[in-house]
């Protein structure tokens, strides 16, 4: 299992994501398709994407009975999926039933990556809407416990998690990293930010590179840089 860049195609539709991945010749990157996208592309965008010849990472984050979930982690599976994730607050009995949806007939199944707490979510609101009265790391680290028990290959996190996250729960859960930027670029709307080297220092298995890539005058010569200093 290699460390990788997945970049973050958000865009509005499937038209606009094949341009954008045109652009990139004979290179054929790890792609994440979030909700919106999929929603607006229907599923078949994923085998489509899959048929060129790009690995998958569907971040529908779902989150609902172990049955439902079960059922719908059994679609993305037969799409071809290469990576998933579920909210990991759903608990560990609807978490091992997603493992049991994805798992194909041959025994293979996207890896699974739990969401502990959103980065949006403080700590105040936590405690004042949600009841949970323990610190952010407590929790985070508590969910990404529950998701190593039920099965899980490991959580979406910050760079700045990754050491903590592998302290915790061993060098093999795999951390995948959002709020990666280029050193001098812009953070948009990221608080927590690391280069790609910092990310790879820090140990993350995979970085999550959106607009530094797709807002890019050359979206190729930013994904090679962040190859190289990321792998
Ligand atoms: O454009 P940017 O590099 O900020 O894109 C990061 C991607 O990772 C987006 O698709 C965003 O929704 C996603 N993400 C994130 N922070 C999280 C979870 C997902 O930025 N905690």
């Amino acid at each position: 299992m290699g460390k990788d860049v997945i970049i973050a195609c958000d865009f509005a539709g499937a038209e606009q994501t094949f341009a954008f991945l045109q652009r990139f010749g004979e290179r054929r990157p790890f792609v994440k398709i979030g909700m919106e996208l999929f929603y607006a592309a229907g599923p078949a965008i994923v085998p489509a994407l899959r048929e060129r010849g790009h690995r998958v990472f569907l971040d529908l984050k779902l989150h609902d009975i172990p049955n439902t979930v079960k059922k719908a982690m059994a679609v993305l599976s037969n799409l071809g999926a290469d990576m998933v994730n579920l909210h990991a607050a759903g608990t560990v009995e609807m978490m091992q039933a997603a493992i049991e949806g994805l798992t194909r007939p041959d025994g293979t199944r996207p890896l699974l990556i739990a969401v502990t707490q959103l980065t949006s979510t403080g700590e105040e609101q936590m405690r004042r809407q949600l009841l949970i009265d323990r610190p952010m790391e407590e929790v985070v680290l508590t969910y990404a416990a529950n998701a190593r028990a039920a099965g899980l290959d490991g959580v979406v996190c910050s760079p700045l998690e990754a050491g903590a996250v592998h302290a915790a729960l061993g060098p093999g859960f795999l951390t995948v990293t959002p709020g990666v930027r280029f050193a001098g670029g812009d953070v948009g709307d990221q608080r927590r930010v690391t280069t790609p080297e910092q990310a790879a220092a820090l140990g993350a298995d995979y970085i999550v590179v959106g607009r530094p890539i797709t807002a890019a005058e050359d979206p190729a010569a930013a994904y090679e840089r962040c190859v190289r200093e990321f792998v």
